[in-house]
Protein backbone atom coordinates (compact mmCIF):
# COMPACT_ATOMS: atom_id res chain seq x y z
CA UNK A 1 0.00 0.00 0.00
CA UNK A 2 1.62 3.24 -1.08
CA UNK A 3 1.65 5.91 1.73
CA UNK A 4 -1.10 8.09 -0.05
CA UNK A 5 -4.40 6.15 0.72
CA UNK A 6 -3.00 4.29 3.66
CA UNK A 7 -5.69 4.10 6.94
CA UNK A 8 -3.83 6.37 9.26
CA UNK A 9 -6.98 6.70 11.72
CA UNK A 10 -9.86 5.03 11.98
CA UNK A 11 -12.48 4.71 14.36
CA UNK A 12 -14.67 1.25 15.10
CA UNK A 13 -17.95 0.78 16.83
CA UNK A 14 -17.75 4.27 18.60
CA UNK A 15 -20.81 4.52 20.74
CA UNK A 16 -21.25 7.92 23.07
CA UNK A 17 -23.71 8.32 25.57
CA UNK A 18 -24.29 11.61 27.23
CA UNK A 19 -26.92 10.81 30.06
CA UNK A 20 -29.56 9.29 28.46
CA UNK A 21 -28.77 10.47 25.14
CA UNK A 22 -26.81 7.96 22.36
CA UNK A 23 -25.48 10.41 20.49
CA UNK A 24 -23.03 7.80 18.72
CA UNK A 25 -24.30 4.37 17.97
CA UNK A 26 -21.37 2.33 16.93
CA UNK A 27 -20.19 4.59 14.20
CA UNK A 28 -17.32 4.42 12.13
CA UNK A 29 -14.77 6.11 10.14
CA UNK A 30 -11.55 4.94 8.13
CA UNK A 31 -9.38 8.10 7.45
CA UNK A 32 -6.61 7.87 4.20
CA UNK A 33 -3.69 9.80 3.94
CA UNK A 34 -2.79 12.10 1.43
CA UNK A 35 -7.22 12.38 1.10
CA UNK A 36 -9.84 14.51 2.13
CA UNK A 37 -12.48 12.41 3.72
CA UNK A 38 -16.03 14.60 4.13
CA UNK A 39 -17.92 13.59 6.79
CA UNK A 40 -21.65 14.32 6.09
CA UNK A 41 -24.88 14.43 8.29
CA UNK A 42 -28.20 16.31 9.30
CA UNK A 43 -27.63 18.19 12.71
CA UNK A 44 -27.39 16.52 15.81
CA UNK A 45 -26.28 13.41 13.40
CA UNK A 46 -23.07 12.75 15.82
CA UNK A 47 -20.36 14.35 13.30
CA UNK A 48 -18.57 16.64 15.79
CA UNK A 49 -19.34 13.78 18.75
CA UNK A 50 -17.44 11.85 16.67
CA UNK A 51 -14.54 13.55 15.80
CA UNK A 52 -14.00 15.02 19.64
CA UNK A 53 -13.66 11.20 20.62
CA UNK A 54 -11.00 10.91 17.22
CA UNK A 55 -9.31 13.99 18.69
CA UNK A 56 -8.96 13.22 22.29
CA UNK A 57 -12.04 15.47 24.03
CA UNK A 58 -13.64 12.83 25.39
CA UNK A 59 -12.28 9.65 26.14
CA UNK A 60 -15.90 7.74 27.96
CA UNK A 61 -16.92 5.87 25.11
CA UNK A 62 -16.88 2.22 23.55
CA UNK A 63 -15.34 0.99 20.49
CA UNK A 64 -11.79 1.31 19.71
CA UNK A 65 -9.56 4.08 18.08
CA UNK A 66 -6.59 2.68 15.46
CA UNK A 67 -3.76 5.04 14.77
CA UNK A 68 -1.65 3.88 11.99
CA UNK A 69 -3.12 0.40 12.45
CA UNK A 70 -2.72 0.31 16.18
CA UNK A 71 -4.76 0.83 18.85
CA UNK A 72 -4.36 4.19 20.69
CA UNK A 73 -6.32 5.53 23.70
CA UNK A 74 -5.95 9.59 24.08
CA UNK A 75 -6.37 10.47 27.54
CA UNK A 76 -6.54 14.20 26.06
CA UNK A 77 -6.26 16.36 22.95
CA UNK A 78 -2.49 17.28 23.86
CA UNK A 79 -1.83 13.36 23.80
CA UNK A 80 -4.05 12.80 20.36
CA UNK A 81 -1.90 15.95 19.11
CA UNK A 82 1.42 14.31 20.04
CA UNK A 83 0.12 11.16 17.74
CA UNK A 84 -0.50 14.13 15.16
CA UNK A 85 -4.10 14.02 15.01
CA UNK A 86 -5.61 17.64 15.98
CA UNK A 87 -9.18 19.33 15.77
CA UNK A 88 -9.90 22.30 14.31
CA UNK A 89 -13.86 22.90 16.35
CA UNK A 90 -16.82 23.91 15.02
CA UNK A 91 -16.64 26.89 17.74
CA UNK A 92 -13.99 28.65 17.78
CA UNK A 93 -12.34 28.68 20.61
CA UNK A 94 -9.29 31.29 20.82
CA UNK A 95 -8.64 34.12 23.65
CA UNK A 96 -10.04 37.06 23.11
CA UNK A 97 -7.60 39.18 25.25
CA UNK A 98 -4.85 37.67 23.37
CA UNK A 99 -2.65 38.70 20.55
CA UNK A 100 -2.97 36.38 16.81
CA UNK A 101 0.43 35.79 17.73
CA UNK A 102 -0.03 34.35 21.31
CA UNK A 103 -3.02 32.51 20.17
CA UNK A 104 -1.51 30.56 17.62
CA UNK A 105 1.53 28.99 19.73
CA UNK A 106 -0.08 29.12 23.21
CA UNK A 107 1.15 26.85 25.47
CA UNK A 108 3.86 26.44 22.84
CA UNK A 109 5.92 29.72 23.43
CA UNK A 110 9.32 29.67 21.78
CA UNK A 111 11.89 30.80 24.90
CA UNK A 112 15.01 32.59 24.30
CA UNK A 113 18.37 31.51 25.79
CA UNK A 114 17.15 33.13 29.33
CA UNK A 115 14.15 30.93 29.21
CA UNK A 116 11.97 34.26 28.35
CA UNK A 117 9.21 34.19 25.91
CA UNK A 118 10.57 34.95 22.61
CA UNK A 119 7.90 37.42 20.98
CA UNK A 120 9.97 38.31 18.44
CA UNK A 121 10.12 34.68 16.86
CA UNK A 122 6.55 34.09 17.54
CA UNK A 123 5.41 37.16 15.53
CA UNK A 124 8.02 36.50 12.58
CA UNK A 125 6.43 32.25 12.68
CA UNK A 126 3.18 33.96 13.52
CA UNK A 127 3.45 36.24 10.59
CA UNK A 128 4.84 33.74 7.87
CA UNK A 129 2.03 31.24 8.67
CA UNK A 130 -1.10 34.19 8.38
CA UNK A 131 1.12 35.11 5.03
CA UNK A 132 0.33 30.96 3.90
CA UNK A 133 -3.14 31.72 4.72
CA UNK A 134 -3.56 34.90 2.57
CA UNK A 135 -4.79 36.45 6.33
CA UNK A 136 -3.90 40.59 6.46
CA UNK A 137 -3.72 40.78 10.12
CA UNK A 138 -1.10 41.79 12.07
CA UNK A 139 0.53 38.95 14.61
CA UNK A 140 0.57 41.54 17.34
CA UNK A 141 -3.94 42.35 17.12
CA UNK A 142 -6.00 41.42 19.69
CA UNK A 143 -8.13 38.60 18.60
CA UNK A 144 -11.19 40.53 20.12
CA UNK A 145 -11.11 43.23 17.39
CA UNK A 146 -11.17 40.64 14.85
CA UNK A 147 -14.55 39.30 12.73
CA UNK A 148 -15.53 36.14 12.87
CA UNK A 149 -14.19 34.74 9.20
CA UNK A 150 -10.69 36.03 10.08
CA UNK A 151 -10.80 34.23 13.89
CA UNK A 152 -11.95 31.23 12.11
CA UNK A 153 -8.99 31.44 9.36
CA UNK A 154 -6.48 31.54 12.71
CA UNK A 155 -7.73 28.62 13.93
CA UNK A 156 -7.15 27.05 10.58
CA UNK A 157 -3.30 28.26 10.88
CA UNK A 158 -3.38 27.29 14.69
CA UNK A 159 -3.12 23.59 13.46
CA UNK A 160 -0.82 24.14 10.54
CA UNK A 161 1.76 25.70 13.61
CA UNK A 162 1.15 21.97 14.94
CA UNK A 163 2.74 19.98 11.66
CA UNK A 164 -0.14 17.55 12.30
CA UNK A 165 -0.44 14.04 10.20
CA UNK A 166 -3.92 14.17 10.81
CA UNK A 167 -6.53 17.41 10.78
CA UNK A 168 -10.06 16.99 11.23
CA UNK A 169 -11.88 20.52 10.25
CA UNK A 170 -15.59 20.86 12.08
CA UNK A 171 -17.40 23.32 9.18
CA UNK A 172 -14.44 25.21 9.06
CA UNK A 173 -15.96 27.54 6.29
CA UNK A 174 -18.73 28.34 8.05
CA UNK A 175 -17.72 31.89 8.39
CA UNK A 176 -15.16 32.82 5.90
CA UNK A 177 -16.36 34.07 2.09
CA UNK A 178 -15.77 32.77 -1.22
CA UNK A 179 -11.78 33.77 -1.62
CA UNK A 180 -10.92 32.60 1.55
CA UNK A 181 -12.58 29.34 0.91
CA UNK A 182 -10.36 29.58 -1.96
CA UNK A 183 -7.15 30.00 -0.27
CA UNK A 184 -8.13 27.17 2.15
CA UNK A 185 -8.79 24.76 -0.77
CA UNK A 186 -5.74 25.61 -2.32
CA UNK A 187 -3.66 25.11 1.26
CA UNK A 188 -5.99 21.61 1.76
CA UNK A 189 -4.56 20.35 -1.44
CA UNK A 190 -0.73 21.12 -0.62
CA UNK A 191 -1.26 19.42 2.48
CA UNK A 192 -2.98 16.32 0.71
CA UNK A 193 0.42 16.33 -1.36
CA UNK A 194 2.18 16.15 1.48
CA UNK A 195 0.41 12.90 2.83
CA UNK A 196 -1.79 14.28 5.40
CA UNK A 197 -5.14 13.19 5.93
CA UNK A 198 -7.84 15.79 6.45
CA UNK A 199 -11.26 15.19 7.82
CA UNK A 200 -13.80 17.37 6.65
CA UNK A 201 -17.02 18.72 8.00
CA UNK A 202 -19.43 20.85 6.13
CA UNK A 203 -22.89 21.41 4.86
CA UNK A 204 -21.88 22.80 1.66
CA UNK A 205 -22.74 20.23 -0.76
CA UNK A 206 -20.99 21.62 -3.17
CA UNK A 207 -17.66 22.33 -1.07
CA UNK A 208 -17.64 18.69 -0.30
CA UNK A 209 -17.99 17.63 -4.10
CA UNK A 210 -15.05 19.89 -5.18
CA UNK A 211 -12.50 19.21 -2.52
CA UNK A 212 -13.34 15.61 -0.93
CA UNK A 213 -11.76 12.20 -2.33
CA UNK A 214 -14.38 9.87 -0.22
CA UNK A 215 -17.64 10.74 1.74
CA UNK A 216 -19.13 9.36 4.67
CA UNK A 217 -22.50 9.52 5.80
CA UNK A 218 -23.59 9.65 9.38
CA UNK A 219 -27.33 9.69 10.50
CA UNK A 220 -29.00 9.49 14.14
CA UNK A 221 -25.35 8.95 15.17
CA UNK A 222 -24.34 5.96 12.61
CA UNK A 223 -22.25 5.96 10.00
CA UNK A 224 -24.68 4.67 6.99
CA UNK A 225 -22.26 5.37 4.41
CA UNK A 226 -19.17 5.57 2.73
CA UNK A 227 -17.94 6.01 -0.86
CA UNK A 228 -15.68 7.69 -3.10
CA UNK A 229 -16.71 10.91 -4.11
CA UNK A 230 -17.41 9.98 -7.85
CA UNK A 231 -19.57 6.73 -6.54
CA UNK A 232 -21.76 9.29 -5.12
CA UNK A 233 -24.31 12.09 -6.64
CA UNK A 234 -25.79 15.09 -4.39
CA UNK A 235 -29.25 13.61 -4.13
CA UNK A 236 -28.02 10.36 -3.08
CA UNK A 237 -25.84 11.55 -0.30
CA UNK A 238 -29.44 13.95 0.90
CA UNK A 239 -31.21 10.77 0.94
CA UNK A 240 -28.56 8.81 2.91
CA UNK A 241 -29.05 11.81 4.87
CA UNK A 242 -32.56 12.31 5.75
CA UNK A 243 -32.47 8.60 5.02
CA UNK A 244 -35.67 8.95 2.12
CA UNK A 245 -36.05 11.39 -0.97
CA UNK A 246 -36.29 14.90 -0.32
CA UNK A 247 -38.92 16.08 -2.22
CA UNK A 248 -41.18 19.83 -0.99
CA UNK A 249 -38.02 22.26 -1.64
CA UNK A 250 -38.56 25.20 -0.32
CA UNK A 251 -40.61 27.69 -3.27
CA UNK A 252 -40.45 31.67 -3.12
CA UNK A 253 -43.85 33.46 -2.68
CA UNK A 254 -44.33 36.40 -5.02
CA UNK A 255 -43.81 39.69 -3.68
CA UNK A 256 -46.58 41.06 -1.70
CA UNK A 257 -44.88 44.35 -1.01
CA UNK A 258 -46.94 46.17 1.57
CA UNK A 259 -46.50 49.40 3.09
CA UNK A 260 -43.07 50.69 4.37
CA UNK A 261 -41.75 49.25 7.77
CA UNK A 262 -38.06 50.47 7.93
CA UNK A 263 -36.19 52.84 5.74
CA UNK A 264 -32.60 53.89 6.58
CA UNK A 265 -30.97 56.96 5.18
CA UNK A 266 -27.42 57.74 4.70
CA UNK A 267 -26.06 55.55 7.26
CA UNK A 268 -22.29 55.63 8.11
CA UNK A 269 -19.76 54.15 10.33
CA UNK A 270 -16.53 55.45 10.42
CA UNK A 271 -13.54 53.37 10.74
CA UNK A 272 -12.54 52.96 14.39
CA UNK A 273 -9.03 53.05 13.53
CA UNK A 274 -8.07 54.41 9.92
CA UNK A 275 -9.41 58.36 10.22
CA UNK A 276 -11.12 59.54 7.51
CA UNK A 277 -11.90 55.65 6.48
CA UNK A 278 -15.67 53.75 7.00
CA UNK A 279 -16.90 50.23 7.53
CA UNK A 280 -19.94 51.52 6.46
CA UNK A 281 -20.82 54.27 3.69
CA UNK A 282 -24.04 56.14 3.06
CA UNK A 283 -26.56 53.17 2.93
CA UNK A 284 -30.16 54.03 2.58
CA UNK A 285 -32.90 51.38 1.54
CA UNK A 286 -36.49 51.10 2.64
CA UNK A 287 -38.43 47.08 3.63
CA UNK A 288 -42.17 47.04 3.26
CA UNK A 289 -44.04 44.61 5.67
CA UNK A 290 -43.84 41.10 3.59
CA UNK A 291 -40.95 41.67 1.99
CA UNK A 292 -37.68 39.71 2.34
CA UNK A 293 -34.80 42.35 1.30
CA UNK A 294 -31.07 40.19 0.50
CA UNK A 295 -27.86 41.91 1.47
CA UNK A 296 -25.23 40.18 -0.07
CA UNK A 297 -21.65 40.56 0.40
CA UNK A 298 -18.23 39.20 1.16
CA UNK A 299 -16.19 39.19 4.34
CA UNK A 300 -16.28 42.73 5.32
CA UNK A 301 -18.28 44.33 3.16
CA UNK A 302 -19.54 46.07 6.40
CA UNK A 303 -22.64 43.84 6.08
CA UNK A 304 -22.87 42.97 9.99
CA UNK A 305 -21.58 46.31 11.13
CA UNK A 306 -24.56 47.95 8.80
CA UNK A 307 -27.12 45.99 11.10
CA UNK A 308 -25.51 46.81 14.04
CA UNK A 309 -25.70 50.15 13.33
CA UNK A 310 -29.00 50.29 12.35
CA UNK A 311 -29.55 48.26 15.97
CA UNK A 312 -28.17 50.96 17.52
CA UNK A 313 -24.83 49.50 18.53
CA UNK A 314 -22.84 52.38 17.53
CA UNK A 315 -24.77 55.32 18.38
CA UNK A 316 -21.92 57.26 19.11
CA UNK A 317 -19.74 57.02 16.25
CA UNK A 318 -21.89 56.44 13.98
CA UNK A 319 -24.33 58.93 11.47
CA UNK A 320 -27.54 58.52 9.42
CA UNK A 321 -31.53 58.03 10.20
CA UNK A 322 -33.46 55.54 10.83
CA UNK A 323 -37.53 55.67 10.40
CA UNK A 324 -39.56 53.11 11.84
CA UNK A 325 -43.93 53.28 9.91
CA UNK A 326 -42.63 57.19 8.41
CA UNK A 327 -41.31 57.92 11.94
CA UNK A 328 -37.75 58.65 12.79
CA UNK A 329 -36.52 56.66 16.54
CA UNK A 330 -33.11 57.17 17.05
CA UNK A 331 -31.38 53.97 18.83
CA UNK A 332 -28.82 54.42 21.32
CA UNK A 333 -29.04 50.08 23.06
CA UNK A 334 -30.19 46.64 22.25
CA UNK A 335 -32.95 47.20 24.77
CA UNK A 336 -34.61 50.61 22.50
CA UNK A 337 -34.30 48.67 19.45
CA UNK A 338 -36.32 45.22 20.96
CA UNK A 339 -39.13 47.75 22.42
CA UNK A 340 -38.64 49.89 18.95
CA UNK A 341 -39.69 46.51 17.18
CA UNK A 342 -36.58 45.26 15.56
CA UNK A 343 -35.17 42.07 16.15
CA UNK A 344 -31.28 41.12 15.20
CA UNK A 345 -29.72 37.38 14.71
CA UNK A 346 -26.22 37.93 15.02
CA UNK A 347 -23.57 35.92 13.25
CA UNK A 348 -21.32 35.25 16.14
CA UNK A 349 -23.99 33.01 18.14
CA UNK A 350 -21.11 31.96 20.89
CA UNK A 351 -20.27 35.45 21.46
CA UNK A 352 -23.45 37.89 21.01
CA UNK A 353 -26.55 34.98 20.40
CA UNK A 354 -26.50 32.64 23.25
CA UNK A 355 -25.23 32.07 27.06
CA UNK A 356 -24.20 28.28 26.66
CA UNK A 357 -24.99 27.45 29.99
CA UNK A 358 -28.81 28.79 29.89
CA UNK A 359 -31.22 26.11 29.26
CA UNK A 360 -32.89 26.02 25.86
CA UNK A 361 -36.30 27.34 27.16
CA UNK A 362 -34.38 30.74 29.35
CA UNK A 363 -32.68 30.94 26.13
CA UNK A 364 -35.62 31.58 23.83
CA UNK A 365 -37.21 33.40 26.49
CA UNK A 366 -34.19 36.01 27.07
CA UNK A 367 -35.28 38.49 24.93
CA UNK A 368 -38.59 38.85 25.27
CA UNK A 369 -38.68 38.36 29.08
CA UNK A 370 -41.97 40.66 29.33
CA UNK A 371 -43.83 37.97 27.47
CA UNK A 372 -42.99 35.28 30.24
CA UNK A 373 -42.99 37.77 33.15
CA UNK A 374 -45.59 37.72 36.08
CA UNK A 375 -46.24 39.76 38.97
CA UNK A 376 -42.35 40.07 38.83
CA UNK A 377 -41.44 36.34 38.61
CA UNK A 378 -41.16 34.08 35.65
CA UNK A 379 -43.47 32.56 34.78
CA UNK A 380 -41.84 28.53 34.17
CA UNK A 381 -44.97 27.45 32.42
CA UNK A 382 -44.99 30.87 30.26
CA UNK A 383 -41.24 29.97 29.31
CA UNK A 384 -42.02 26.42 28.49
CA UNK A 385 -44.78 27.07 26.32
CA UNK A 386 -42.81 29.86 24.25
CA UNK A 387 -40.08 27.58 24.03
CA UNK A 388 -42.09 24.25 23.07
CA UNK A 389 -43.55 26.50 20.11
CA UNK A 390 -40.42 27.74 18.53
CA UNK A 391 -38.75 24.54 19.21
CA UNK A 392 -41.66 22.61 17.12
CA UNK A 393 -41.92 25.38 14.37
CA UNK A 394 -37.79 25.18 14.38
CA UNK A 395 -37.58 21.23 14.84
CA UNK A 396 -34.70 21.84 17.73
CA UNK A 397 -33.32 18.85 18.77
CA UNK A 398 -33.07 18.56 22.32
CA UNK A 399 -33.59 15.96 24.99
CA UNK A 400 -35.54 18.91 27.10
CA UNK A 401 -36.24 22.31 27.13
CA UNK A 402 -33.48 22.26 30.74
CA UNK A 403 -31.20 20.94 28.51
CA UNK A 404 -28.16 23.40 28.43
CA UNK A 405 -27.68 25.18 25.00
CA UNK A 406 -24.24 24.26 24.99
CA UNK A 407 -24.81 20.65 25.10
CA UNK A 408 -26.78 21.00 21.58
CA UNK A 409 -25.34 20.53 18.07
CA UNK A 410 -23.81 23.40 16.39
CA UNK A 411 -26.81 23.57 14.19
CA UNK A 412 -29.48 23.08 16.51
CA UNK A 413 -27.83 26.05 18.69
CA UNK A 414 -28.17 28.68 15.68
CA UNK A 415 -32.00 27.41 15.60
CA UNK A 416 -32.17 28.31 19.12
CA UNK A 417 -30.78 31.84 18.51
CA UNK A 418 -33.49 32.23 15.79
CA UNK A 419 -36.30 30.91 18.36
CA UNK A 420 -34.98 33.82 20.54
CA UNK A 421 -35.70 36.66 18.64
CA UNK A 422 -38.79 35.32 16.47
CA UNK A 423 -40.50 35.67 20.11
CA UNK A 424 -39.88 38.57 20.57
CA UNK A 425 -42.29 39.74 17.84
CA UNK A 426 -40.93 41.70 16.07
CA UNK A 427 -41.81 43.83 13.11
CA UNK A 428 -38.60 44.39 11.52
CA UNK A 429 -36.30 41.29 11.68
CA UNK A 430 -32.46 41.29 10.99
CA UNK A 431 -30.68 38.40 10.21
CA UNK A 432 -27.26 37.67 10.00
CA UNK A 433 -26.34 34.50 8.44
CA UNK A 434 -29.45 32.36 9.63
CA UNK A 435 -28.05 29.13 8.15
CA UNK A 436 -24.80 28.70 9.09
CA UNK A 437 -24.49 25.32 10.18
CA UNK A 438 -27.99 24.94 9.16
CA UNK A 439 -28.27 21.53 7.58
CA UNK A 440 -29.66 21.06 3.82
CA UNK A 441 -33.32 19.53 4.85
CA UNK A 442 -33.14 22.06 8.09
CA UNK A 443 -32.37 25.10 5.81
CA UNK A 444 -35.14 24.60 3.83
CA UNK A 445 -37.57 24.49 6.92
CA UNK A 446 -35.59 27.88 7.50
CA UNK A 447 -36.39 29.24 4.29
CA UNK A 448 -40.39 28.11 4.65
CA UNK A 449 -40.28 29.59 8.09
CA UNK A 450 -38.32 33.12 7.01
CA UNK A 451 -41.53 33.54 4.30
CA UNK A 452 -44.15 32.41 6.95
CA UNK A 453 -43.14 35.30 8.89
CA UNK A 454 -43.13 37.25 5.87
CA UNK A 455 -46.58 36.69 4.67
CA UNK A 456 -47.57 37.32 8.50
CA UNK A 457 -46.39 40.86 7.82
CA UNK A 458 -42.90 40.98 8.95
CA UNK A 459 -40.29 42.85 7.47
CA UNK A 460 -36.97 40.99 6.80
CA UNK A 461 -33.61 41.72 6.01
CA UNK A 462 -31.37 38.93 5.17
CA UNK A 463 -27.53 39.25 5.25
CA UNK A 464 -25.57 35.98 3.66
CA UNK A 465 -22.82 35.06 1.95
CA UNK A 466 -24.15 31.96 0.41
CA UNK A 467 -25.00 33.30 -2.87
CA UNK A 468 -27.82 30.43 -3.84
CA UNK A 469 -29.84 31.21 -0.60
CA UNK A 470 -29.69 34.75 -1.08
CA UNK A 471 -31.19 34.36 -4.14
CA UNK A 472 -33.80 31.89 -3.56
CA UNK A 473 -34.70 33.80 -0.42
CA UNK A 474 -34.79 37.65 -1.27
CA UNK A 475 -37.44 39.43 -3.34
CA UNK A 476 -34.92 42.12 -3.92
CA UNK A 477 -31.08 42.42 -3.48
CA UNK A 478 -28.66 44.72 -2.86
CA UNK A 479 -24.83 44.37 -2.92
CA UNK A 480 -22.43 45.69 -0.39
CA UNK A 481 -19.08 46.14 -1.16
CA UNK A 482 -15.78 47.73 0.84
CA UNK A 483 -19.20 49.57 3.08
CA UNK A 484 -20.45 51.01 -0.28
CA UNK A 485 -23.86 49.96 -2.09
CA UNK A 486 -22.54 49.00 -5.32
CA UNK A 487 -25.73 47.22 -6.83
CA UNK A 488 -29.65 46.72 -6.57
CA UNK A 489 -31.64 43.66 -8.32
CA UNK A 490 -34.94 42.94 -7.97
CA UNK A 491 -35.34 39.07 -8.19
CA UNK A 492 -35.66 38.69 -11.55
CA UNK A 493 -32.87 40.54 -12.64
CA UNK A 494 -30.33 39.05 -10.19
CA UNK A 495 -28.15 36.09 -11.33
CA UNK A 496 -24.87 34.77 -9.41
CA UNK A 497 -22.67 36.38 -12.07
CA UNK A 498 -23.65 40.08 -11.87
CA UNK A 499 -24.29 39.65 -7.74
CA UNK A 500 -20.96 38.34 -7.31
CA UNK A 501 -19.42 41.14 -9.75
CA UNK A 502 -20.83 44.16 -7.92
CA UNK A 503 -19.33 42.74 -4.23
CA UNK A 504 -16.10 41.88 -5.61
CA UNK A 505 -13.94 44.85 -4.40
CA UNK A 506 -12.75 47.69 -6.80
CA UNK A 507 -8.77 45.97 -6.23
CA UNK A 508 -10.18 42.82 -7.23
CA UNK A 509 -12.85 43.33 -9.88
CA UNK A 510 -10.37 44.11 -12.32
CA UNK A 511 -8.13 41.32 -11.91
CA UNK A 512 -10.09 38.70 -11.19
CA UNK A 513 -12.88 37.58 -13.10
CA UNK A 514 -16.03 36.50 -11.34
CA UNK A 515 -16.06 33.26 -12.99
CA UNK A 516 -12.99 31.79 -11.11
CA UNK A 517 -15.22 31.26 -8.05
CA UNK A 518 -17.22 28.45 -7.17
CA UNK A 519 -19.95 30.32 -6.32
CA UNK A 520 -20.49 31.63 -10.14
CA UNK A 521 -19.51 28.82 -11.90
CA UNK A 522 -22.24 26.58 -10.41
N1 LIG B 1 -21.98 17.66 25.80
C1 LIG B 1 -23.15 17.12 25.43
N2 LIG B 1 -24.10 16.79 26.34
C2 LIG B 1 -25.27 16.25 25.97
N3 LIG B 1 -25.62 15.97 24.71
C3 LIG B 1 -24.74 16.27 23.75
C4 LIG B 1 -23.46 16.87 24.06
N4 LIG B 1 -22.79 17.05 22.89
C5 LIG B 1 -23.62 16.60 21.90
N5 LIG B 1 -24.77 16.13 22.42
C6 LIG B 1 -25.88 15.53 21.65
O1 LIG B 1 -25.34 14.55 20.79
C7 LIG B 1 -25.98 14.57 19.51
C8 LIG B 1 -24.96 14.74 18.40
O2 LIG B 1 -24.42 16.04 18.45
P1 LIG B 1 -23.25 16.53 17.51
O3 LIG B 1 -22.79 17.86 18.03
O4 LIG B 1 -22.22 15.47 17.39
O5 LIG B 1 -24.00 16.70 16.12
P2 LIG B 1 -23.44 17.21 14.69
O6 LIG B 1 -23.63 16.09 13.73
O7 LIG B 1 -22.08 17.75 14.86
O8 LIG B 1 -24.49 18.36 14.32
P3 LIG B 1 -24.29 19.84 13.64
O9 LIG B 1 -24.33 19.64 12.17
O10 LIG B 1 -25.50 20.59 14.10
O11 LIG B 1 -23.02 20.42 14.16
C9 LIG B 1 -27.01 15.69 19.59
O12 LIG B 1 -28.27 15.13 19.86
C10 LIG B 1 -26.54 16.55 20.75
O13 LIG B 1 -27.61 17.21 21.38
MG1 LIG C 1 -21.26 19.65 14.69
Amino acid sequence: MSEHDEVVLAAQGITKRFGGVKALDEAHLEVRAGQVTAVMGENGAGKSTLMKVLAGVYQDYEGRILRNGREAVFANPRQAQEHGVTIIHQELNLIPNLSVAENLFLGREFLDGLGLIDFRRMRREAAALLQRLDLDVDPRTRISTLRVGQQQILEIARALALHARVIIMDEPTSAISEREVDVLFGLIDSLRREGVAIVYISHKMDEVFRIADRITIMRDGRTVGSAPRAALSHDGVVRMMVGRDLKDFFVQTPTARGSEVLRVQEICLPHPDRVGDFLVKDISFSVARGEVLGLFGLMGAGRSELFETIFGLHARTASGQVFLEGREVRLSSCAEAIAAGLALVPEDRKRQGLMMDMSVAASISLASLAQVERFGFLSDRRERALAGDFGQRLRIRAVSHRQPVKHLSGGNQQKVVLAKWLATRPRVLLLDEPTRGIDVNAKNQIYRLIHELATAGLAIVVVSSELPEIIALAHRIIVLSEGRQTAEFSRAQATEESILKAALPRSLSSSRPPSSSGAATR
